[in-house]
């Protein structure tokens, strides 16, 4: 289908005027009650079918096309972060502690604007276009939720297709990449029971912070002598506390960590070696040990056929220089558990204009250069005209 260029004004206008509105009033994940009541009061007022409460705070819009098509999804996330924002700027988040510092008021902007130009030519579309407005991706796993509650299932998804603003690359840049992208995240909690006693006499006791501090050094030899070199891994502990004073040998120390992988087989290797790892160092000083895996966010892959095809597209609707090829990323997404299900490609839309856009996404300074928004906007309605026809 024809390129969109130029986008209209008023569209423009409207998606930033959105992205502002949501930067000011930032809601934490399965909280999104006003974001989700304008995303579907929005969608309403453009003709679309309107379901709310999918996955707690989900709202799903669907409309259909004249002619016969795939049923194709494209996905925003809604949700803010606990950060206190930093920046001093007119449309800065009016709740303390509260901010869009991943960007994803921006996403919920760019598809309300794809939204509004899919409507204006309804006529054209093929097959049955839904939108996704998902709540909770920061490691909450609204995706999950959305998945559980019979999403792809209701409205019969058989493509999926999601965003993230970039502050890593350049404004209007597109960046993708077939196969693993996005790493799993997964978190350990661990418990190391000693014994109890005093400082001076640590042949009466069992160290829980010794047998703590040989755990963590220990563990990293999963990574550095047990994975395959070429085949990223992290396991990062990131939170340890036991004891109370100089002089006590507490009785017991706790451990959070994170890990993080790009393959199953990996991931499956981590789960079950750092707990080897935490029984030997716990046998061999007599202490015991409680242990939980948590799974949370699978490896978010893009299906190879799908990515080609968008990267195509993409070079067709924005220009193939501004196309690249991105870098696996060690963060997560919750795409992930769409990508498990049905074939799907999720891209990167640079959003760094400068200094004050450069910030990496969580920081209390995060900021986009709202020029990125027309990209986004423009790529995902080039999804809605061309996919239900035209995809693999
Ligand atoms: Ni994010």
């Amino acid at each position: 289908m024809t390129a969109l260029a130029p986008l209209p004004d008023d569209v423009i206008a409207d998606v930033i005027a959105i992205r502002r509105d949501l930067q000011q009033h930032p809601e934490l994940g399965f909280e999104e009650r006003r974001t989700a009541a304008l995303v579907a009061a929005r969608l309403r007022a453009l003709d679309y079918d309107v379901t709310e409460g999918i996955g707690v705070t989900g709202v799903a819009g669907v409309t259909r096309g004249t002619r016969p098509g795939k049923t194709i999804m494209l996905r925003a996330d809604m949700d803010a972060l606990p950060i206190e924002e930093e920046n001093d700027v007119a449309y800065a988040s009016q709740t303390r502690g509260t901010m869009h510092a991943c960007g994803h008021d921006g996403h919920v902007a760019m598809l309300l604007g794809a939204a509004t130009l899919i409507a204006r030519r309804r006529a054209e579309l093929a097959g049955t276009i839904v939108l996704c407005f998902q709540p909770a991706e920061e490691g909450r796993g609204g995706a999950k939720a959305m998945v559980e509650d019979g999403l792809l299932e209701r409205f019969g998804i058989e493509r999926a297709y999601g965003l993230h603003l970039a502050s890593a690359f350049p404004t209007g840049i597109v960046g993708l990449r077939e196969g693993a992208f996005y790493a799993s995240s997964d978190s350990i909690e661990i418990t190391i029971e000693g014994a109890g006693g005093h400082g001076a006499a640590p042949h009466l006791s069992i160290d829980p912070i010794y047998v703590a501090g040989a755990f963590i050094v220990a563990v990293q030899q999963i990574v550095a002598r047990q994975i395959d070199p070429l085949a990223p891994a992290v396991v990062t502990i990131g939170a340890v506390h036991a004891g109370t004073i100089h002089n006590v040998i507490p009785s017991r120390a706790t451990l959070l960590g994170t890990v993080r992988a790009f393959d199953a087989d990996v991931r499956n290797a981590l789960a079950e070696r750092i707990e080897r790892v935490l029984r030997g160092v716990c046998e061999s000083s007599g202490a015991t040990y409680t242990f939980d895996y948590l799974r949370r966010y699978p490896v978010t892959s893009n299906d190879a056929e799908q990515t080609r095809w968008v990267r195509a597209l993409a070079a067709a609707e924005i220009g193939a220089t501004r196309v690249i090829e991105a870098p696996k990323l060690m963060g997560a997404e919750d795409f992930s558990f769409f990508a498990e299900r049905v074939p799907a490609c999720f891209y990167s839309v640079g959003c760094n204009g400068g200094p004050a856009t450069s910030f990496p996404h969580h920081h209390a300074k995060f900021d986009i250069d709202e020029r990125a928004l027309e990209t986004g906007v423009r790529m995902m309605t080039a999804l809605a005209l061309n996919a239900p026809e035209m995809a693999p």
